[in-house]
């Protein structure tokens, strides 16, 4: 499998699926990292794995033709989703209908939608005063955060968190929750019907 990964900031998640790639845990290579732009940390993160970044313009339909002869470019068959702060366009999602995954910072469907991301999924968390969080992989859909589920995993809101200590909580479970996730794919062992994703056991 040949994984896109979009991102639009630090690029933590980037690095651990690619690692995971490299090290041969996952079937699967990270060919192409596309940045919102060109000073997001995920881009040294790219240079630095020679792994190649294209940097979108804007994200509008037109501009989506030439991302579209990029990725084919690339022979990329699997895009991952990590901290892309971009609406992506129909026409690539239908492009890579059940082909593209995002990772949402909260356990959706709870604190998704627009408007949520980054930090004010943490603040909104802390807000409402929940006693769980964690991370939500999903099938990205044309709307925001509402395609089906892949894997969730919880941890404990505590009484002292602020919404800086939950986002590094929450982030060490996506590095270890969205490479999982990507491995289910590049193995085949994904199944989805409608909105019921069946997992097969690995053997
Ligand atoms: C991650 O926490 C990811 O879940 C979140 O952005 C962060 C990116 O971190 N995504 C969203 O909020 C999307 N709604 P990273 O650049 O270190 O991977």
């Amino acid at each position: 499998m040949r994984i896109a990964i979009f991102a639009s900031g630090g690029g933590s998640n980037f690095q651990a699926i690619a690692d995971a790639c490299r090290a041969g845990e996952i079937p699967a290579s990270v060919v192409l990292c596309v940045a919102s732009s060109a000073g997001a940390g995920v881009c040294d993160r790219a240079q630095t794995m020679n792994i190649p970044v294209f940097v979108v313009k804007g994200i509008s339909d037109p501009e989506t033709e030439e991302l579209q002869a990029v990725l084919a470019r690339h022979q990329v068959d699997f895009i991952a989703l990590a901290g892309f702060m971009r609406k992506i366009p129909g026409s690539l999602v239908r492009a890579f209908e059940n082909r593209m995954l995002n990772i949402h910072p909260a356990l959706l469907p709870a604190f998704g939608g627009t408007g949520m991301y980054g930090s004010r999924v943490h603040e909104a968390v802390i807000a409402e005063g929940v006693s769980s969080s964690g991370a939500t992989v999903h099938i990205v859909d044309e709307e925001y955060d509402t395609g089906p589920i892949v894997l969730q995993e919880s941890i404990t809101v505590l009484g002292t968190d602020t919404p800086a200590s939950l986002a590094m909580r929450v982030l060490e479970v996506e590095h270890r929750l969205y490479p999982k996730a990507i491995d289910l794919f590049a193995r085949k062992l994904i199944q989805i019907r409608g909105r019921e994703v069946i997992i097969q056991p690995k053997s």
